[in-house]
């Protein structure tokens, strides 16, 4: 597995500068590309995980932050709605990362219209900012044009509305929110959905700044269902990140956090 997943790290790595590469070119979907892959596999178990975290409620909408950026929120949100689609849910992913989106890249589609279109217009134009995607149950509603605002535009009951609406067409709605940095965007988004997941990057992000993202949704009261180790810690010497998604964690810093390398 480990040179399978250092390969694939190598070649996005290689590309471009990390940072800017997936606003550029997507994500990788490596859930369609390589449904057989053990990444593939990992991505369907965090899923079940996901499920199995709410045996009382039915979880309708979830989002997906971390601490800083580019820590793999698009990566890890988008192949998790890919597999909740496959198993027949009718899904939506929705791109709440105005500062940085990502997702009408990594789907191919314009970014004219989007979230922000609907939020500032008066009607609730669902079908002109949702697309369809290539994957059976999966469509995807792009960010729209960066606003000057975008933390006031999502602080709104216009908000609470739309995913309230959406929550009637579809039976999960997935939010590509942004880091708990500087601004308050996924803070607002962690308050208005029923549990928000943490994107860990094992090895970069300072133990500190993930404490600090818990501490600022548990202040809001948003509900963390768990977090998600991406890229664990450097192995072989190479430099890289070679391993992938570490696992699923109903809690915070799972006890088992060592077991995946
Ligand atoms: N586990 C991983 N292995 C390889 N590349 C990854 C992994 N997670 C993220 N990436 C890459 O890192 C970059 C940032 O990921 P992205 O999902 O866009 O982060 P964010 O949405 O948090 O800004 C992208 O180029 C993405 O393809
Ligand atoms: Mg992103």
């Amino acid at each position: 597995m480990a040179n399978k997943l250092t390969t694939w790290w190598q070649n996005r790595k290689d590309k471009s500068k990390l940072d800017d590469q997936s606003m550029q070119k997507g994500v990788s979907l490596i859930t369609v590309s390589d449904p057989k892959s053990t990444i593939a596999e990992q991505f369907r178990t965090i899923r079940t995980n996901i499920q199995f975290s709410q045996v009382d409620d039915q979880l309708r909408t979830l989002s997906f932050t971390s601490s800083g950026p580019s820590e793999g929120k698009s990566t890890v949100s988008a192949n998790i709605a890919v597999t909740f689609a496959d198993q027949g849910m009718k899904t939506l992913l929705i791109d709440a990362d105005m500062r940085r989106p990502t997702i009408h890249q990594t789907f191919q589609i314009p970014n004219r219209k989007g979230l922000t279109t609907i939020l500032t217009s008066s009607k609730n134009d669902y079908d002109s900012v949702i697309v369809k995607t290539k994957v059976a149950n999966l469509s995807v509603m792009p960010s729209g044009p960066v606003p000057p605002n975008p933390s006031e535009l999502l602080n709104t009951h216009k908000m609470d509305q739309i995913i309230e609406e959406l929550s009637e067409q579809y039976d999960l709605i997935i939010f590509d929110a942004p880091p708990v940095g500087s601004v308050t965007d996924a803070q607002i988004i962690g308050t208005k959905v029923d549990g928000s997941i943490l994107v860990v990057p094992q090895g970069i992000a300072l133990k500190g700044a993930v404490l600090q993202a818990k501490d600022a949704l548990d202040s809001v009261h948003a509900r963390i269902i768990g977090t998600i180790m991406n890229r664990v810690s450097r192995k072989n010497g190479t430099g890289y990140y070679g391993g992938y998604y570490g696992g699923y964690y109903g809690g915070y810093y799972g006890k088992n956090e060592d077991k995946k390398n």
